[in-house]
């Protein structure tokens, strides 16, 4: 489904993405982790439009796509959450959602004037779906709720949401469990779970949480200084002495992986 061949991307001298090559299957959850400053977050950014890569192409089912614009990736199903989520405080979770979708015909004055009832059968329709995905979230007594007033862990659940009310090809998550509780960790676990096997999501994840790596992520593609280190399902990975070396070099311990 999307495929990233020999791709760099430079800041200054620094090779922040370094020839980096790699498939990404549909249907799969396929996992992306390494130390701090391997660059997954910069290489996630590359592949979601905010940058051009320097060298090298991204593909999605063969169309390439590596200097497309977000907008026009987000139009075309490439969909991404931040490491921080960004929600829009001061509205509601239900307003939130309802705010996804492009291209709305209310947005238009002249057309608003002009077409009311079609306007307001489609902020309906709007409305269903964004229902619809809050009640998948278990989010629904939290309909009507600031979206500022969230914990950490609900504003994440709240990114995966907006990735849902547009039909997404493939979904990049980048740390969608940093800062979150056990509880929520494992509710986002289980909502990216039943979003790949009941809609057919293929995401790609960037995740520091080893445990929710091992449970949803096969394969599993480890980076490190810019480079692809290593690719195979998370027990191939746990005992791969580069990887393991790649680590403890940043000086974490071995029980982290
Ligand atoms: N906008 C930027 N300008 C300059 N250097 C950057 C920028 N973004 C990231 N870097 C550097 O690129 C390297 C990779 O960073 P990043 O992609 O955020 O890594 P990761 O997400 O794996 O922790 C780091 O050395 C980081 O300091
Ligand atoms: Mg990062």
């Amino acid at each position: 489904m999307l495929e990233i061949k020999n791709v760099n991307k430079f800041f200054g001298g620094l090779k922040a993405v370094h020839n980096a090559s790699i498939k990404v299957e549909e249907g799969s959850i396929t996992g992306l982790i390494g130390p701090n400053g391997a660059g997954k977050t910069t290489l996630f950014n590359t592949i979601a439009g905010l940058y051009d890569p320097d060298e090298g192409n991204i593909f999605l089912n063969n169309e390439n796509i590596s200097y497309l614009k977000p907008h026009e990736l987000f139009a075309k199903g490439v969909l991404r959450t931040f490491q921080i989520a960004h929600e829009f405080s001061s509205l509601t979770v239900l307003e939130n959602l309802m705010m996804v979708p492009p291209n709305q015909y209310g947005e238009k004055l002249s057309y608003a004037l002009l077409n009311n009832l079609k306007v307001k059968k489609q902020e309906e329709e709007i409305r269903e779906k964004a229902v619809e995905v809050i009640n998948f979230l278990n989010l629904t007594n939290l309909t009507q709720e600031l979206a500022g007033n969230l914990s950490g862990g609900q504003k994440k659940l709240l990114e995966l949401g907006r990735t849902m009310m547009v039909d997404p090809k493939i979904v990049l998550l980048d740390e969608v469990g940093a800062g979150v509780n056990r509880t929520l960790l494992n509710e986002i676990t289980d909502a990216i779970l039943r979003l790949n096997k009941e809609k057919n999501y293929t995401f790609f994840v960037i995740e520091h949480d080893m445990d929710l790596i091992e449970k949803i992520c096969d394969p599993v593609i480890v980076m490190a200084e810019g480079s692809v280190l290593f690719k195979g399902n998370f027990e191939e990975v746990k005992n791969n002495e580069i990887v393991i070396e790649a680590y403890l070099g940043k000086g974490l311990k071995k029980s982290k992986l």
